[in-house]
This record gives C-alpha cells, structure tokens and sequence, in this order.
C-alpha cells in the first residue's frame, strides 16, 4: 500500500494501473476511520481491481463554528485500517494542495441541498460538492462508494455525477451500527459516557419511524411526530430537524407514497449526530 499526499503521485499510479488494463474504486473519506468506512472499502475491494482511499479533512465543508479545527485526526491508525481491508493507495493531500492560493472554483447544487443538513449547514454541500468533484477528477474511477449514513450527501453526489456527466458509478451502501444501535460516527468520540447513552435515542426514534411505516402508515406527520416522541424522552438531546423527504428530491413529503428518507440531525450536549432511514418501494401497499 502507498500513501501519497501529491495530486501528481496519484495521477501517475492511476494512469499506470489504466495501462495495465485495470479498474479503479475510490473510497473518499475525512480519515479517523471506523467500520463504516471500512465496509465501503471492503466493498470497493470486491467490485474493483484497485482501491484508492482518500483521507482529507475538507475544510470547505465545515462552517465558521463547526469542528474543523477538532475534528478528530489519526493517520498512522488509517493507514494500518486501510492495509488491514486490502487498499493500494491512501491520497493523503495538505490543504494547500488541494486548495492552493488563489482558489475560486466551486460546484454548487440548488433544490437537494436547501432541505435538512443543507438548512442548517448552509455552505456543507459547496464544499463536499467542490472536494468530491475535484477528488474524482484526481482519482478518475470506475466506481465511488459513498454510506448511507450520510444519505443527502450521496443523494447529492448521485445527482452531480448525472448532472455533470461525470464518468463513473456512485454505490450507496448500508448504515454500520455499534451494537447497541447507534450509528458509527468518526464524531462519536467527542461523547462523554453519559452522552454515549443518551445518543442511542437517534436509533431508537429511527427504528420506531421504520416500524411505523412497515406497519402501513402512511402520514409523513405522523410518523414525524412519533420519532420527535422518542427524542423528546432524553433530557441531554435537542432536535436540529427530524423530517420526512422524497428520496430523489430531498423535499419534504405529507404522504409515504414514494420513495423517502426519513431523516434526523440531533444534538447530544454540543455534539451533532445524524441517523437516518430509507424506504425505497414507498410505505402501505408497497410490499411483496
Ligand atoms: P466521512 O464522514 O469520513 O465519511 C466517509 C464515508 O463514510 C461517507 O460516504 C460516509 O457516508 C461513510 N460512513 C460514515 N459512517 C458510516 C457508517 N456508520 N456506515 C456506513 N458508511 C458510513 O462524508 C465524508 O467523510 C465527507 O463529506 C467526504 C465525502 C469525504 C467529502 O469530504
């Protein structure tokens, strides 16, 4: 495995690799890994020849108060969790290669972004959009695997590739739990243990909102109001949205006749976690 931090070195391996004939799957990521990021690896390692990771803390995406500055860093254990899945090369760049002086391009999105994490982080999605594209440029890969987890942002992404023409595939791929249900966080580090506790709520309220709709509801509200329910319960959490939207729109819906993403930003203390469901057939009268 090679870890490289120039936009060069990573062009030179990639183009050797085409010459030889094999392909490319590219797992980008802001590093301090864990089993989510690990299953999107392993995925790559499957459906791919050769499997680029690339570990940047993007500071376009953070806004004036949010983490980037503690944003948690550990390269040395990265590079032995990449080694571990079979990765061949880790593109490790400096900010300043990424974002030389005098850098003044963006991609931006309308109408995908202006709905939950896009409300509430309203320059998130110019900088994941910008350093996404700009890693794909890099990378060229045959395919890009993005979690669920973070369901909007590979809403996004699935829409800039066809918006943009780029050329490759984007594969989405399941939420990784601990086992107590909490969804795995590279930010669930900053919890104490009271507020490691308190954090399960996001996946109770998740799995409540899922039964709901299995059982045939159909009111996007309700099923809204009964996840709040659950959140409501713990003292140490506040909800930033809890929302019901079209799968491919992100806009919000009344009913769940159509493919939707019921989705939640919530504060444990000063920490902000997301967790998140999807139903891709649509509630009542859909299943088989
Ligand atoms: P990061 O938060 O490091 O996540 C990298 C990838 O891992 C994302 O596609 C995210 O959805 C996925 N991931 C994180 N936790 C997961 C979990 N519990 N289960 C499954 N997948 C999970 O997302 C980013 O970085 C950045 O925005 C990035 C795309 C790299 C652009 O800077």
């Amino acid at each position: 495995m090679k870890i490289v931090e120039t936009i060069a070195e990573v062009r030179a391996q990639v183009k050797q690799w085409r010459q030889e004939g094999l392909t490319v799957g590219f797992v980008p990521t802001m590093g301090y890994l864990h089993e989510g990021h690990l299953s999107l690896i392993e995925r790559a390692r499957r459906e791919n020849d050769r499997v680029a990771v690339s570990i940047f803390v993007n500071p376009t995406q953070f806004g004036p108060n949010e983490d980037l500055a503690s944003y948690p860093r550990d390269l040395e254990h990265d590079a032995a969790l990449c080694e571990g899945v079979g990765t061949d090369l880790i593109f490790h760049p400096e900010p300043a290669e990424m974002y030389p002086e005098g850098f003044c391009s963006y991609v931006d999105m309308d109408v995908l972004t202006q709905e939950l994490c896009g409300l509430s982080r309203p320059v998130h999605f110019r900088g994941v959009c910008t350093v996404v594209s700009k890693l794909f440029h890099i990378v060229q890969p045959d395919r890009a695997y993005f979690g669920e987890k973070d369901a909007q942002q590979l809403a996004v992404i699935k829409r800039m590739v066809q918006d943009l023409n780029m050329d490759l595939e984007v594969i989405g791929c399941p939420i990784v739990r601990e086992e107590d249900g909490l969804a795995k966080s590279s930010r669930n580090t900053y919890l104490s243990p009271e507020e490691r506790r308190a954090a399960l709520v996001l996946s109770r309220s998740i799995a409540e909102g899922r039964k709901l709709a299995e059982s045939g509801e159909t009111d996007a509200e309700k099923l809204v109001q009964a996840m709040r329910a659950v959140i409501a319960e713990e003292p140490l959490a506040r909800i930033d949205y809890v929302k019901v939207v079209d799968l491919l729109t992100m806009q919000q819906i009344s009913r769940l006749d159509r493919p939707f993403l019921a989705a939640m930003a919530v504060y444990i203390g000063k920490t902000r976690l997301i967790d998140n469901f999807m139903m891709e057939t649509g509630g009542a009268g859909t299943c088989c």
